[in-house]
């Protein structure tokens, strides 16, 4: 039997090219070894987004064409509705017994996220909503709704990954079973994408993301844009090459080597403008965002096709997920 995956995203936004070299590429890859499930997380979305319940709903179809527009492909791999699944729920009350709330205050990723929340939401202004401070443990039912082996993600999840390590084995160890997996984080070793402005990170809320479903234009416009050197005045100065966003985006998505090797010696001595290395990689990025963008657009004009995705994992899901929950009651002991 092949071993289990599970990953998958908030419904939020469109995906950009740092899900793209986070998550996405190694999902595409690892659909064949492995039986790959992928959760759209509609409820983890809501608990930072409960005033906008529309935006959630919303954007479940983007993520979904997202997706399959990069080649996560539906007879390869699940992709289900996490607010679908009543069994992630009981999970979640059962497994949460076995976190405290002072482990869950020292999640780095949850203080991050906090303190950028408390800045920009309205409901994080004075208080925390105990909805997103547990939504760790949830995710940790997520994951554990299929008793998955592995979960592919961003540097950003991996405390949720130990988390899910962490309780597991408590539960395990408390109720004298090995039932649940302990599963792995495998984070992708191509390393973060900055954003275009040079960034940690491409986030949506900074405005820094090329998107998997920009259009040709916008694209140029945002590469022509990106931050590179802050140092290099003219294009006789020698340039950095190291820690530049323009060769680390070059690095990631242009497949000619030997013209970002040569671009990168010509910056080096100062022989080379901006302008040029930023044509060139909008080059090599349109080339890899064409057929992209192609397959979403078709996906687009047959919803139909892409809600019968959605539905028939989410079906799929419902079956694994029930047996899951009634094995879990056998062992804790809730039989009547
Ligand atoms: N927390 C993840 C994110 O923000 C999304 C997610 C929800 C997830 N449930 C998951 C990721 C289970 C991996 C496994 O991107």
């Amino acid at each position: 039997m092949k071993k289990r995956i599970l990953t998958g995203d908030r419904p939020t936004g469109k995906l950009h090219l740092g899900h793209y070299v986070g998550s996405l590429l190694q999902r595409v890859e690892l659909q064949d070894e492995y039986e790959q499930f992928v959760i759209v997380a509609d409820i983890q979305a809501l608990t930072d987004n409960f005033d906008n319940p529309k935006k959630v709903q919303e954007n479940v179809f983007e993520l979904a064409l997202d997706y399959m527009a990069v080649g996560i492909d539906p007879t390869k791999s699940t992709i289900f509705i996490q607010s679908q699944i009543p069994a992630i729920a009981e999970l979640f009350i059962y497994f949460a017994n076995f976190v405290s709330i002072e482990q869950l205050s020292h999640n780095p990723t949850i203080k991050t996220e906090l303190a950028e929340k408390s800045q920009t939401k309205e409901a994080f202004k004075d208080s925390t909503p105990l909805g997103f401070y547990v939504y760790p443990v949830h995710q940790v039912a997520d994951i554990m709704c299929v008793n998955a082996d592995l979960v592919p993600v961003g540097e950003d999840q991996v405390p949720h990954v130990e988390l899910t390590r962490d309780i597991v084995r408590k539960f395990n160890k408390m109720y004298k079973t090995d039932f649940f997996h302990e599963p792995k984080a495998k984070v992708t070793n191509l390393g973060r994408l900055p954003g275009t402005d040079g960034q940690g990170k491409m986030s949506k809320s900074i405005g820094n993301c090329i998107y998997l479903s920009d259009d040709s234009e916008t694209v140029k416009a945002k590469v022509m844009k990106m931050y590179t050197d802050p140092s290099r005045i003219k294009a006789t100065d020698p340039g950095k090459v190291e820690g530049n966003p323009v060769f680390i985006y070059h690095d990631a998505f242009n497949p000619n080597k030997s013209e970002v090797a040569e671009l990168k010696e010509r910056y080096t001595k100062g022989t080379v403008g901006d302008v040029e290395v930023k044509e060139k990689l909008f080059n090599a990025l349109d080339e890899f965002l064409t057929p992209i963008r192609q397959k979403r657009t078709e996906l687009e004009k047959k919803p139909d096709f892409v809600m019968d995705v959605l539905h028939e994992g989410t079906k799929k899901v419902r079956t694994i997920s029930n047996e899951i929950v009634e094995k879990t009651r056998d062992i804790i002991g809730l039989r009547y």
